[in-house]
């Protein structure tokens, strides 16, 4: 037997203005996405943003619905919104930021195990780290270098490989 360790780090900034400033636009990008969150029932409006390697700047914010898992997560409404129309564009980063009349967010918002899912698909999909930009309404902002940080013993495609059958 042996132990197996998976490390998380991240880096911590104390203000927007210590980001570099293509961070600084997708966190923009992601805070101006999360005040047109559709969240009648949490009022915790969440926007993310996704970089591509085009340049784009894809953003999303949660989604929700009166029948309550029918909605879904900002996160997953960015990636799939990026990937349904730049299919061959591979991620580098996505920002994630909410809002709230409601509730104190004054720690960064972390995405929930679905979205580190789904994000984890199109990291192993591209080969390339996609960085995290995490960040509350209030508060310090943390940078997780990838999908693999946040999402360790993932469930990814190589599980998927299937055996191949020799020819007689
Ligand atoms: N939510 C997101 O959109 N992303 C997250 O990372 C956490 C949670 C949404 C789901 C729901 O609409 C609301 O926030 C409260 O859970």
């Amino acid at each position: 037997m042996k132990e197996i360790n998976f490390s998380s780090t991240a880096l911590e900034f104390n203000s927007t203005e210590e980001l570099n400033k293509t961070y600084q636009k997708l966190l923009k990008a992601a805070k101006d996405a999360a005040k047109m969150a559709y969240a009648p029932y949490s009022n915790f409006k969440v926007g993310a943003a996704v970089l591509l390697d085009n340049g784009k700047i894809i953003t999303g914010n949660n989604q929700e619905n009166a029948a309550y898992p029918s909605g879904l997560c900002a996160e997953r409404v960015a990636v799939f919104a990026a990937f349904s129309q730049y299919p061959e564009a591979i991620a580098k980063a996505i920002a994630i930021t909410a809002i709230s009349e409601n509730y104190n967010i004054d720690t960064p918002v972390t995405p929930c195990g679905a979205c580190r899912q789904v994000l984890a698909e199109y990291e192993y999909k591209s080969g390339e780290d996609i960085q995290v930009i995490l960040s509350g309404q209030t508060g310090k902002i943390l940078i997780i270098k990838n999908i693999k940080t946040l999402l360790p013993f993932v469930f990814d495609p190589s599980k998927l490989k299937k055996i191949s059958k020799k020819k007689k």
